[in-house]
């Protein structure tokens, strides 16, 4: 007789098939937003070697209806289609492929939408046979798919691959999708729109921005009216590149760590963003404090941004420190959600990381302390700055923004505006403290207010630089002498100047 115990490993006498239900299929991807969904098609579409996307918002009577992602990749087979449209279908997947569960059309579509319909043109078909298949979130869960009428499909088809120039590609139509607004309300049917397309966008460039380079693609986001058939402009999609600082925090990074998890290893690339910048590829959507930390990559494809897996905290302090990771060179350590959405290392990755040194002896915790060390210097100022007015109209947002920044402090006198006059002393500027205005002279205004966006907020950079210049001028009560006498050098060199302008650009 044994005494019982926890410990001992339970015997099994029968082995039993439990299929599953099919209501299953009703929780498959609920972790995903539109725009990670979308994400997960734009991957097949890369999948099938496409460099142009269309991600296309469709509205019927004035409200959106459908979702289309058009690609201009090698396309489907009808026997193709049919693997596509099957659930946990995997295939052979090469090295280089964002595919891996046999799962993502299906799972981003329904979480999205009631209906499925694929429609495609295989590359190599000389017969330029169209394929079709449409499901809906009933017939799914019967595992029941419709297969559509070839020649209807081809005709719609054609027009959707009209805006990726080609002849062959892929459709994938989400309809009756759950997020849209139902309402028609033009207003919040306009609102609905530019908020999902502006998220979408900065979504798809985040995620997507080493392939954009790197493939050379495109994808644009559009709205189309199905009443009138026509299309709005196209907005492109920019890679939005989470270490593109144009100089670094700190001269020695980026600084390449090797990881140790047992006998492989993994190059984890530590970078230092210089402090307080307003680069968008250091704002991102959210809190700086938010995005530090790993950056895993599949195959140039962006997983998860920022946060450091229980291994560090996200302090404030270390919130210039971010790291590039690419899990592929190590997948056996790193396990990825099907929504494609996040990564879980290995417990092992994190004793890894405490114990990673770089080639140059630095070890994982200097380089968070050398975060603090450049975010720390970089927000002392060496000393109290002066109280100044603050830029008002005139002043373009960015240029406003950066004046603020530098300056916390304000005096206290109506903010300085700077406007365009016609000045008949053919002078370049004028001093009117009374309307706390500086005005700039019309004629000048066509030869130095050179960018393609005109108006009240023109000529930034000459804004700033007088500002910098002046703006003493319009701060105290007093206007003394000496301010007198600076306006009047200004005056003769700044006119003569803005004269010279003129004369090279007629010349
Ligand atoms: N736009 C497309 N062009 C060509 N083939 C496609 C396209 N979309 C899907 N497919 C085919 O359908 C298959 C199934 O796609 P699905 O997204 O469901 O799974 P997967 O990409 O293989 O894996 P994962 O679940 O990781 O995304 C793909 O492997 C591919 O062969
Ligand atoms: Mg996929």
């Amino acid at each position: 007789m044994t005494t019982p115990s926890m410990n001992t490993v339970l015997e099994a006498v029968e082995m039993r098939v439990l299929p599953p239900d099919p209501a299953v299929m009703a929780a498959i991807g609920l972790s995903h937003t539109l725009n990670t969904a979308v994400a997960d098609l734009i991957d097949n579409s890369l999948d099938a070697t496409a460099n142009r996307i269309v991600v296309r918002f469709m509205l019927r009577k004035g409200r959106p209806s459908s979702l289309l992602i058009i690609d201009n990749g090698f396309g489907m087979s009808e026997q193709a289609i049919d693997a596509a449209m099957t659930v946990g279908r995997r295939h052979h997947y090469d090295g280089s492929s964002l595919g891996h569960y046999g799962m993502g059309l299906k799972a981003a579509s329904f979480s999205q939408a009631e209906s499925l319909t694929v429609i495609a043109r295989d590359q190599f078909d000389k017969t330029h046979h169209t394929a079709g298949r449409r499901w809906s979130r009933q017939g799914v869960q019967n595992f029941e798919c419709e297969v559509l009428e070839s020649s209807q499909c081809a005709e719609q088809l054609d027009l959707a691959l009209e805006s990726v120039d080609s002849k062959f590609g892929t459709m994938v139509r989400w309809d009756n999708v759950r997020t849209f607004p139902s309402g028609t309300n033009e207003d919040v049917v306009n609102e609905y729109l530019s908020r999902t397309v502006d998220s979408l966008r900065f979504h798809l460039g985040f995620v997507m921005h080493r392939l954009i380079k790197k493939r050379n693609m495109q994808i644009s986001i559009d709205v189309y009216d199905a009443d009138t058939g026509t299309a709005g402009a196209p907005r492109i999609v920019d890679a939005v590149d989470p270490f593109a600082y144009r100089r670094s925090g700190d001269g020695r990074y980026p600084m390449r760590f090797s990881v140790e998890v047992g006998p492989a290893a993994i190059t984890a690339t530590a970078h230092l963003w210089p402090a307080r910048s307003q680069a968008l590829e250091f704002r991102l959507d959210e809190d700086p404090v938010q995005r530090q930390g790993f950056y895993f990559y599949r195959n140039d494809r962006l997983l998860e941004a920022g946060g450091w897996k229980n291994i560090f905290t996200n302090g404030r302090r270390t919130q210039l420190a971010r790291v590039e990771l690419d899990i592929d060179t190590l997948p056996e350590v790193f396990d990825m959600n099907m929504e494609k959405s996040s990564v879980q290392p290995r417990p092992e990755f994190g004793h890894a990381v405490e114990r990673a040194v770089s080639e140059s002896g630095v070890s994982f915790s200097n380089y968070l302390n050398e975060s603090e060390a450049v975010f720390r210097t970089g927000n002392v100022r060496s000393r109290k700055r002066e109280a100044v007015v603050r830029p008002g109209s005139g002043f373009s947002p960015a240029v406003k923004r950066a004046i603020e920044e530098e300056y916390e402090d304000s005096a206290p006198r109506p903010p300085v505006q700077v406007r365009w006059k016609s000045i008949s002393t053919g002078e370049f500027f004028e001093v009117d403290r009374a309307e706390q205005t500086l005005w700039l002279n019309e004629r000048y205004r066509k030869i130095l207010s050179t960018g393609r966006r005109s108006g009240m907020n023109d000529a930034p950079l000459l804004k700033a630089s007088l500002y910098l210049l002046m703006e003493e001028v319009f701060r105290g009560s007093a206007f003394g002498s000496k301010a007198k006498d600076n306006v009047e050098i200004w005056q003769a060199i700044l006119t003569d100047a803005a004269e010279d302008e003129l004369a090279r650009s007629s010349s």
